[in-house]
C-alpha cells in the first residue's frame, strides 16, 4: 500500500465531504500534516495529525467506500502514529462516533473526555465531533512505545 505526505488538497475535502466528515478549518490547511494512501492526486484514503504541545489529534481518517478492507486505513494509521512518534508527540487522541471498533482493534484505549488533555480538548474539531455518540481514544507512541513499521 503506496502511502505518501500530503495528498492533494482538493481531493482531501472531496473525500471528507462524501463521507460526511468534518471539514473545520482545514480549507486553509496546507495538509503538511496529512498522509494519502494510493495515487497522490487521487488518494484512495487519507488521514491528519494535527500537533499540539506534546499531544496530537488524529482527524479526518477516512477510505473511499470501494477501497475499504485491503489495509489502507490501517496502513495509514501506523504511518500517523510514526509521523506523531517522529514528531515527539506523546500521545495521540481521537474522537469518533463511527470507527471506535477499528481504533480499539489498532490499539487505541476509551478515555473519559475530562482525561483529554485542554489542548485537545479546545481543538476547534474536537469540539465540532463531540456529540453525545462519540467516544474519545488515545494510543501513547512515544519512543520506547512499539509501533509497526512505516509503510
Ligand atoms: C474506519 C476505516 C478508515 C477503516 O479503513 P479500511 O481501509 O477499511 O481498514 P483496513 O482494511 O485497513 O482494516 C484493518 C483492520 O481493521 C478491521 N476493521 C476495519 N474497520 C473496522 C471497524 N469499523 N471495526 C472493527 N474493525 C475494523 C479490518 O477488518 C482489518 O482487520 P484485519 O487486520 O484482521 O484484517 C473506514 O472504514 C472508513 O473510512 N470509515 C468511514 C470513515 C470513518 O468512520 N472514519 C473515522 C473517523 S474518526
Amino acid at each position: 500500500m503506496h502511502i505518501h505526505q500530503q495528498p492533494n488538497a482538493e481531493k482531501v475535502l472531496s473525500l471528507l465531504n462524501q463521507s460526511g466528515l468534518p471539514v473545520t478549518g482545514l480549507q486553509e490547511n496546507s495538509f503538511e500534516d496529512f498522509f494519502g494512501c494510493g495515487e497522490k492526486n487521487n488518494p484512495a484514503g487519507i488521514v491528519g495529525v494535527e500537533l499540539h504541545e506534546g499531544f496530537g489529534l488524529l482527524r479526518s481518517l477516512v477510505v473511499a467506500k470501494e477501497s475499504r478492507g485491503k489495509g489502507c486505513g490501517k496502513s495509514l494509521l501506523e504511518t500517523a502514529e510514526r509521523y506523531a512518534q517522529s514528531k515527539g508527540l506523546k500521545s495521540l487522541y481521537v474522537l469518533t462516533d463511527t470507527a471506535s471498533g477499528f481504533f480499539a482493534r489498532m490499539g487505541y484505549l476509551e478515555v473519559a473526555l475530562v482525561k483529554v488533555p485542554d489542548i485537545i480538548r479546545n481543538c476547534p474539531e474536537f469540539i465540532h465531533l463531540c456529540s453525545d455518540n462519540a467516544v474519545a481514544m488515545r494510543k501513547d507512541v512515544q519512543v520506547g512505545h512499539f509501533i509497526s513499521i512505516y509503510p
